[in-house]
This record gives C-alpha cells, sequence and structure tokens, in this order.
C-alpha cells in the first residue's frame, strides 16, 4: 500500500489500453484488453472502472490488484478444478489457457440481497417464493445468510446488453452446455464458493456472493477462467460490524466496488447519461480501497509496480 499522495501523482500513469502489434488478434471487454494466439490468451486487466455495464474512468493499480488477486485465489483453488492460469509476466498480464467459453455466468450467493433486476432480494421482496426456479423459505430479512448457498445463472450478454437471469430447466432445455458438465459446473461452483467464504472469513470479510466462468478446453475438459474472487466480481462485507447492523436494520458494511456505485448514484448517475467525472480525491480512495482489499484477504502486502509508462512495460516483460 502507498500513500494517498503517491496515487494521486499516479493518476495519470493509470492503465487505460495497451495497443502491442505482434501478439495476434486483439479483443476488449469492459476492463481486459485480450490478444488471442496458438490456443494461448494474453489477458491485460487495465485500470479501467466499470458499473452499470459502463466503463466509467479509470483507478490506478486497480488492474494489477485484480491481476494478483485472482492468481492468489487461482492458487488456493487448483485442487477443485483447473484453472486457464499459466503464468504472470508483469502485474497487469496473465498467460491463460483459451477456452471455448461457456455462455453462462455462475453466480453463486450465500446471502440474499442486491438492488438489481436479477438479485433475489428484488423478487423475494415482491412476494416471489420461488425464484431461479429455487425454493425460498417465508420470513427471510434483507441481507440475512440464506440457509445453504445457492447458484443464481445468469446469461453472458454480448457488449451493451444486461444479462438476463437463466433456470436450470432452461439450460439444459436450450442444451446450452452438456448435462454432465453442468453438474460438474454446479458442484465445482458450490466448492470454490465455500472455500472462498472459508479464506476470507478467517480474514474478516463475508464473501457474500460471486460469480465464476466457465470454459472447455481442446480435449473438452472444464477450465474455471476470467478472474476469480475480487471486489469487481463479488460482494464482500465487514464480518465485525455485520451482525450488529443487521440487528439494527443497516445496510452492511460494503468492501468493494459498492462505494462507486454509490458514488456514482450520488451524483445522479445510473447508468444512463453523462458520466460524472470522479474526483482525484475519490480516485485515490477507490484505488487503496482496492489495494487494502488484496492486502486484508491474502494477509501479504501490496506493493504495486510504479512504473511510468504501463504500456511499454508490459511490452518490455512481453518481449515484443
Ligand atoms: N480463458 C479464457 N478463454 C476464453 N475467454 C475467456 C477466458 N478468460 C476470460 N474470458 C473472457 O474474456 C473476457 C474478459 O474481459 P472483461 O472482463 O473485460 O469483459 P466483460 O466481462 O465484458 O467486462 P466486465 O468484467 O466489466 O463485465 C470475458 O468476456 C470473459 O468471458
Ligand atoms: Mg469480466
Amino acid at each position: 500500500m502507498i500513500s494517498t499522495k503517491k496515487i494521486i501523482e499516479n493518476i495519470p500513469n493509470a492503465l487505460k489500453t495497451v495497443n502491442i502489434s505482434g501478439l495476434g488478434k486483439k479483443t476488449q471487454g469492459k476492463v481486459r484488453d485480450i490478444y488471442i494466439s496458438k490456443g494461448k490468451r494474453v489477458f491485460i486487466t487495465t485500470d479501467r472502472q466499470s458499473a452499470f455495464d459502463k466503463v466509467l474512468g479509470y483507478i490506478p493499480f486497480k488492474g494489477q490488484v485484480l491481476t494478483r488477486l485472482s492468481v492468489f485465489w487461482f492458487e488456493k483453488t487448483r485442487d477443485i478444478v483447473a484453472n486457464h492460469l499459466i503464468s504472470m509476466p508483469d502485474p497487469n498480464v496473465l498467460i491463460v489457457k483459451e477456452c471455448k467459453l461457456i455462455p453462462i455466468e455462475m453466480v453463486v450467493r450465500g446471502y440474499i440481497t442486491g438492488v438489481t433486476d436479477t438479485s433475489i432480494w428484488g423478487s423475494y421482496e415482491k412476494g416471489e417464493r420461488v425464484i431461479y426456479g429455487i425454493k425460498f423459505p417465508e420470513g427471510l430479512k434483507k441481507n440475512q445468510k440464506l440457509p445453504e448457498n445457492v447458484i443464481t445463472p445468469t446469461t453472458k450478454a454480448d457488449f451493451g446488453l444486461h444479462d438476463e437471469r437463466l433456470a436450470e430447466k432452461d439450460i439444459l432445455k436450450k442444451k446450452i452446455v452438456d448435462p454432465k458438465i453442468w453438474k460438474q459446473m454446479k458442484k465445482v461452483t458450490l466448492a470454490l464458493f465455500e472455500r472462498g467464504q472459508k479464506i476470507c472469513d478467517k480474514a474478516g470479510i463475508i464473501l457474500v456472493d460471486t460469480k465464476y466462468e466457465f470454459g472447455l478446453d481442446d480435449k473438452g475438459k472444464l477450465i474455471l477462467i476470467d478472474e476469480m474472487h475480487t471486489p469487481d466480481s463479488s460482494r464482500y462485507w465487514i464480518k465485525k460490524s455485520y451482525k450488529d447492523r443487521l440487528k439494527k436494520g443497516l445496510e452492511p458494511e460494503s468492501y468493494d466496488k459498492e462505494t462507486l456505485r454509490i458514488w456514482f448514484k450520488d451524483h445522479g448517475y445510473k447508468g444512463e447519461g453523462k458520466i460524472p467525472k470522479m474526483p482525484l480525491k475519490f480516485i485515490a480512495k477507490m484505488s487503496s480501497l482496492y489495494m487494502e482489499i488484496y492486502e486484508k484477504i491474502t494477509g501479504k502486502k501490496f506493493t504495486p509496480d510504479l512504473t511510468k509508462n504501463v504500456s511499454k512495460r508490459i511490452k518490455d516483460n512481453l518481449m515484443v
């Protein structure tokens, strides 16, 4: 972790995008720049900050945190399922195995919460008791722990569209994935999430929910891909204050991207129209939050690489 002053100094160096010729075909997600060649992906996590399905700005060192945190989790869960990680040649870059994407977001939840259309609390509050084909008991309160972890899959929407709910019967009926692989995906999802909950719990964090993506390698084997248990793909709450706040009817203290969503909502932005510009101080606050989360979960210090020209550093590290 570094001082606020140092973070602010580094805001102009945040990694917006990378253009490297000779690395293969480039594709772009909201957060990642990806080069595909010879069965491998050069998976570059930039400092782009997305929320409401839009890119809202740049947070220095966020790409480094997400990269290193994913590596931490991939190593901690390798015994449960194979993952796409091959190597980390640069603090923002993973070389991963190129897989055939299974177009399902495996969302898994330990608590009843959320605000969006795909959240379970939204439906439960309206009186629905069968959500995503799963039966929920009467009397649940917002933010309460569920009797058991549940999988609530969604589609992986194309660029610009929102993800939609998928019930298990539709996944099988539409033959989105082979039934045997689907069974394995469910089992692995619950095991990964339990492992994540245990490790976070020891660090004083509640892993509330998360999202996994899977793919198949060239032999048809199931592989965990994308990012893992990061503050972008998961919801974390602070364990220490959770019970007391639940009792008092207060929202739990979140320890993830929620702070950012709240800032944008407070500035009149909910995903449409002109994007408000984040002040330098707030950018620095988000940056230190990302670094702090890394330190808390892993128990290790986060010392960011402070190279000014990140694009050049990446090219040098990839030797292109
Ligand atoms: N090993 C892999 N093989 C094939 N595709 C992969 C692999 N790992 C990740 N992907 C895909 O690469 C993309 C990662 O880019 P990124 O996370 O920026 O996209 P996004 O999901 O559109 O954005 P956001 O994460 O903000 O929702 C995703 O589409 C993901 O499904
Ligand atoms: Mg993504």
